[in-house]
């Protein structure tokens, strides 16, 4: 949910950057989080806002939120240079694979707003890295991993589909993927505010310099909000420190939705 309301100020974020002459920092980072939502619980998020969703016929499974330069156990480098200002020209070639695969669920928003916040908040971050220098890179770089995975398979392969009425905790969500792709993902819910039912919001996976995929560390301090809803991963077998978490937002007794997409 903290992601979900760093988009929405993200415009006042960018304005007063802009006021201060040149911001540059010059952070480091050491791994890369892919984080990827399903377009359904965005839509939940969405009607809590008060607005409405649009999910596209062309989106099919789950789309990419971000690709985010991280350092474990910290906040992420964030807003890295306000000279490298988004110019959707740059990626006009990738226009088609972008609408599928990474589009933004407010209806009647601009299909541009997602990707230039994620350009100036994270991609401006990754301009360190060869491979993700500059705006085609960066786009590519991140549909060509998105390319690489069907997270829709990986759940099928352990028996986890959508669906209106069986739930799964977010250990068995944790678990497919960790067996579908063989490393470490977090797993992110998302409770609706009117009817308090927690909903699959998003899965991360973590890659390193090279993009090569790796686990992804346990969520920090600073990024797990509700601690009533923490979830300890004590009960995962094979993950020794019972004090790291894997989860945000997760319940830790409790079944959640994984519902299909909407369709108009
Ligand atoms: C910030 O971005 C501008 C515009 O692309 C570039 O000229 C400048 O070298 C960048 N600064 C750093 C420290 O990377
Ligand atoms: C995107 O990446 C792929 C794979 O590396 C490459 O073949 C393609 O030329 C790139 N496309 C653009 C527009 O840079
Ligand atoms: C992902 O896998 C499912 C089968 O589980 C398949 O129907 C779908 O077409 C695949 N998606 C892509 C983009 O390949």
């Amino acid at each position: 949910m903290m992601l979900y309301s760093l988009l929405f100020v993200a415009g006042l974020c960018i304005s007063r950057d802009v006021l201060a002459s040149q911001v540059v920092k010059k952070e480091g980072f050491q791994f890369l989080l892919l984080a990827h939502f399903w377009p359904a619980t965005s839509c939940v998020y969405f009607q809590n806002e008060g607005k409405d969703c649009y999910v596209s016929p062309d989106v099919k499974g789950w789309t990419i939120h971000g690709f985010w330069p991280s350092i474990p156990g910290t906040e992420k480098p964030d807003y890295c240079n306000n000279s490298m200002k988004f110019n959707f020209e740059e990626i006009k070639g990738l226009s088609q694979r972008l609408a599928v695969s990474w589009p933004y669920f407010e209806k009647g928003a601009s299909k541009t707003e997602l990707w230039e916040h994620e350009w100036t908040k994270h991609g401006t971050c990754a301009y360190t890295l060869p491979i993700l220098k500059g705006e085609l890179r960066y786009f590519n770089q991140t549909l060509n991993l998105h390319d690489e995975l069907n997270i829709s398979k990986t759940l099928g392969d352990s028996g986890i589909c959508p669906s209106n009425e069986k739930k799964h905790t977010p250990l068995d969500f944790f678990n497919a993927v960790k067996k579908g792709i063989g490393k470490i993902p977090n797993i992110i819910c998302l409770k609706d505010k009117k009817t308090n039912q927690i909903y699959l919001d998003q899965i991360w996976l973590c890659y390193n310099k090279q993009l090569q995929p790796m686990d992804c560390p346990d969520v920090s301090e600073s990024q797990s909000l509700t601690s009533t809803l923490y979830f300890q991963s004590k009960a995962e077998e094979g993950i020794s420190t019972a004090s790291k978490s894997y989860f945000q937002e997760c319940p830790k007794n409790e079944k959640i939705y994984f519902n299909p997409i909407p369709r108009e």
